[in-house]
């Protein structure tokens, strides 16, 4: 396994982070038993990063992720958890509120079974709470010793320079990671979201890395999903988010891709992602013992410079504008290239 830091915290995580989701979750998720080898193996094989949130089966994936925690060196993991979902039909049990920021900690930590939270998240953002009163209550709860770091999860690229930017004036703590959707088939946060928490000194925590299962090979468009699939479990979601012509030639390379490398397409789909520094680490979701296997070996094996352009050829991912206008005059706005004297004169460096 290897390990990166979190964006430019001192905290340093296993480029593999457990995902939660799946545990005791119905139809495509996992029973507590093994909700518990999954971590147990996790944790064996040098993972110490693991991803949950409270409404995971409505809290349900916090007790059994507590349970698992139990038997191991607290101070040894990184625990992070999010709030911001409706948890019960009370009024105020939701959102960034300094109300239910309180209560979600406290009721995270009681079925965690923890005395703290190393990462907290704030799972989306709240249109209504003013920001300084959501920046102000994570500010008590890390100096309570509640928590220990925040990140934000879902927000747009203008909110997270907004967080920080208002967290710098009014000496609150920063986020230090964001958590988006990103994998091969949804490349929407290399717009935005992921130059904005580079600038801002934030790790990219990834959801959805292998696309809900897509990125497997086990779905290759000749059909619908199966009905007792997870894809089809979770057909309003997953159909109109990658069930596409476009996709599936994506998958089609990674399978080659596999096939050449001698490795499997959900470490190829994974690695593709962990080339890039920007990204921390991916928080794998799994199911089974032996999907956990697989995705473990993505903490060690790194996928070939040009294997990985092929990837990202297939299907060119088009920025648009105002990139596709500041491209008409510079050949590229990443800041990160070296050039040749020539081109500096040209105009184009
Ligand atoms: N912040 C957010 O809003 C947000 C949203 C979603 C998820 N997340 C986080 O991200 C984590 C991962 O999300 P995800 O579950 O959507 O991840 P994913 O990587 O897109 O999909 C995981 C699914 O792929 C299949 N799978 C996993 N590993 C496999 C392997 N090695 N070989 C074959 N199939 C494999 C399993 O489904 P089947 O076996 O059923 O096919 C599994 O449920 C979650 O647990 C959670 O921590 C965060």
């Amino acid at each position: 396994m290897k390990y990166r830091y979190l964006g430019n915290s001192g905290l340093l995580v296993s480029r593999i982070c457990l995902g939660t989701m799946t545990f005791g979750m119905e139809g495509w998720g996992c029973d507590r038993s093994t909700a518990i080898a999954i971590t147990n193996k996790f944790i064996e094989e040098g993972g110490n990063f693991i991803d949950t949130a409270d409404m995971y089966s409505m809290g349900v994936a916090e007790e059994m992720l507590g349970e698992a925690l139990a038997d191991h060196r607290r101070d040894s993991l990184v625990v992070a958890t999010k709030c911001w979902f409706r948890m019960d039909e009370t009024l105020n049990a939701k959102g960034l509120s300094r109300k239910h920021i309180f209560e979600a900690v406290d009721a995270s930590l009681r079925r965690l079974g923890c005395d703290y939270i190393d990462l907290l998240q704030v799972h989306g953002p709240d249109p209504f709470t003013p920001l300084e009163e959501t920046l102000r209550a994570l500010d008590d709860m890390v100096r309570s010793g509640k928590i220990r770091y925040v990140g934000c999860s879902n927000y747009f690229g203008w909110q997270i320079a907004k967080s920080n930017g208002l967290a710098d004036r009014l000496g609150l703590p920063r986020f230090i990671s964001g958590q988006h959707l990103y994998n091969l088939l949804r490349r929407d946060i290399e717009r935005e979201i992921l130059p904005a928490c580079a600038a801002e000194g934030m790790g990219m925590l990834c959801w959805s890395p292998l696309a809900g299962g897509m990125l497997t090979g086990k779905y290759r468009g000749h059909e619908k999903p199966a009905a007792g699939s997870r894809v089809g479990l979770r057909a309003e979601i997953d159909l109109p988010r990658y069930w596409n012509k476009d996709n599936f030639q994506i998958i089609e390379k990674v399978v080659a891709v596999s096939e050449i490398t001698g490795k499997t397409p959900a470490q190829v789909a994974l690695t593709w992602l962990l080339h890039d520094r920007r990204v921390a680490a991916v928080a794998v979701g799994i199911r089974t013992l032996s999907q956990l296997e697989d995705s473990l070996e993505a903490g060690d094996w790194d996928l070939p410079d040009d294997l990985r352009q092929q990837l990202t050829d297939v299907v060119p991912f088009k920025p648009g504008y105002p990139h596709e206008w500041i491209e008409l005059s510079w050949e590229n706005i990443s800041g990160m290239e070296e050039f040749k004297p020539w081109e500096i004169q040209k105009g184009t460096g």
